[in-house]
């Protein structure tokens, strides 16, 4: 006969088992429904301004400034995430991993990426003193 503290203690080890069984459970089905926990966003500031027409490449991302339109795109392909590079002759950015393009504002021009980079929020930064960027 086993004495009462032995059945508390199997008890518990019991439910303590059932708890990580179903995260066990329940973790392939969050990856599978897409669930991932939200990353926190990182603020970077560019403190000068770059010249109409041109770009600032960040280590993360590349910052374009049209006059009217500033945006920034991730520096990660879409396709297996190698870090582009901006051609500024040919106006494209160029993967060096499987040679995928992308247009200027970031689209697919040339796969085997199939997915648009990734665009990131711009603040211009009042009389031209820079740009903050959220990624
Ligand atoms: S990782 Fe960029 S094209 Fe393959």
């Amino acid at each position: 006969m086993a004495c009462p503290e032995t059945k508390k203690h199997s008890s518990t080890k019991r439910k303590f088992l059932l708890f990580c069984a179903s995260i066990a459970a329940l973790y392939p089905i969050g990856r599978f429904i897409g669930y991932s926990i939200p990353r926190k966003p990182r603020i970077i500031e560019i403190g000068k301004p770059i010249p109409i027409g041109g770009f600032h490449l960040g280590t993360d991302f590349i910052l374009f400034d049209n006059g009217d339109i500033t945006w920034a795109l991730s520096r990660k392909c879409t396709h297996l995430g190698c870090t582009i590079n901006f051609h500024e002759k040919e106006n494209i950015l160029e993967c060096p991993c499987h040679q995928s393009r992308f247009s200027k504002e970031g689209m697919v021009i040339h796969g085997p990426a199939k997915k648009a980079l990734t665009r990131y929020k711009v603040e211009k930064l009042k009389n031209n003193g820079g740009y903050i960027v959220t990624i």
